[in-house]
């Protein structure tokens, strides 16, 4: 078909659009997850810190939990408390990790966030995994399966994070680091997840004792779909492939919706209420 000078121009303005369609994208679901997070940190530091730094375990029982303080356990309370310490380290150096402009004008903090945060990934997968095989904190199987599946998935991740990043191998490097950002951002995602299908669903699937369908799913997704996210993000950022391109940016722009959601309803019904 002949094209006119006219066509030819509209047909690179869209493609300049389509080309920037999912750098776009990837920046408003890592803007989305930065806000979803620090209403997380937020929570762990006003809520864990100062019941945990001045030593009242009991404090922490004022919001439902599977096992939370219990008397006379003393390695078991101590295992908690450092679980919650650690959580907040993790969620604030994650967010470092994610901006850009930290990588590009601070490298040496960079370096040093990302330290911070694999040391934390690596004590709170190992950790976790205490609190769930040897104090037995868990409601179903399938749930200390995912969870552990988890733990797994993070010590992997870190493990090609850490290798690469010491070959100076950055482009691996970063794949990983996004790879163990996505796996150790379940926990996060599951309570996300879970409000975001409340919303937008009324709760289909959910078990009173969260042994229904949606729990199932998500016992595993919340290691998967963040995981899946940032492999589609990955593949379609090395392709040249306008129609992936646009389809995973459209993937993130719906990704970005539900972590924004999840992420307020969270914080109105499982953070908040507690401060
Ligand atoms: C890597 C990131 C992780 C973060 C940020 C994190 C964060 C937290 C937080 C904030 C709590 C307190 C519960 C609450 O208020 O909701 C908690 C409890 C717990 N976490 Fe983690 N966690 C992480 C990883 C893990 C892993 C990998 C496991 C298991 C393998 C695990 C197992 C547990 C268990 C068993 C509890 C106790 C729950 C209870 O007693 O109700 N966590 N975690």
């Amino acid at each position: 078909m002949h094209m006119t000078t006219g066509d030819d121009g509209l047909q690179s303005a869209r493609k300049a659009r389509a080309d920037r369609l999912l750098p776009r994208a990837a920046q408003i679901l890592a803007g989305s997850v930065i806000l979803g997070q620090l209403a997380f940190l937020v929570f762990i530091l006003a809520f864990y810190y100062p019941a945990t730094l001045t030593g009242d375990f009991a404090a922490w029982n004022d919001k439902p939990l599977i096992t939370g303080y219990r008397q006379g356990d003393a390695s078991g309370n101590l295992a908690f408390a450092g679980h919650v310490l650690f959580a907040a380290l993790i969620t604030g150096s994650g967010m470092v990790q994610l901006l850009p402009v930290v990588r590009r004008r601070w490298p040496v903090l960079h370096r040093w966030s990302g330290r911070i945060f694999a040391m934390a990934a690596g004590l709170l997968a190992l950790g976790g995994l205490g609190l769930v095989w040897l104090r037995g904190t868990y409601l179903n199987i399938p749930g200390a399966l995912g969870i552990s599946f988890n733990a797994i998935a993070i010590l992997t991740c870190l493990a090609f994070a850490w290798t690469l990043a010491r070959r100076r191998d950055f482009a691996g490097h970063r794949r990983w680091a996004l790879r163990l950002f996505a796996v150790a951002s379940a926990v996060w995602f599951m309570r996300v997840g879970y409000m975001a299908w409340g919303l937008s669903t009324g709760g289909a699937g959910v078990g009173d004792a969260m042994d229904g369908p949606f729990d199932m799913f998500i016992a595993f997704g919340n290691t998967l779909v963040p995981l899946l996210t940032v492999e589609c993000y990955l593949r379609a950022d090395a392709s040249r492939q306008p129609v992936a391109r646009r389809a995973a940016g459209a993937a993130l722009l719906l990704g970005a919706l539900v972590v924004l959601a999840g992420s307020a309803g969270a914080w109105m019904a499982m953070w908040g209420p507690y401060l």
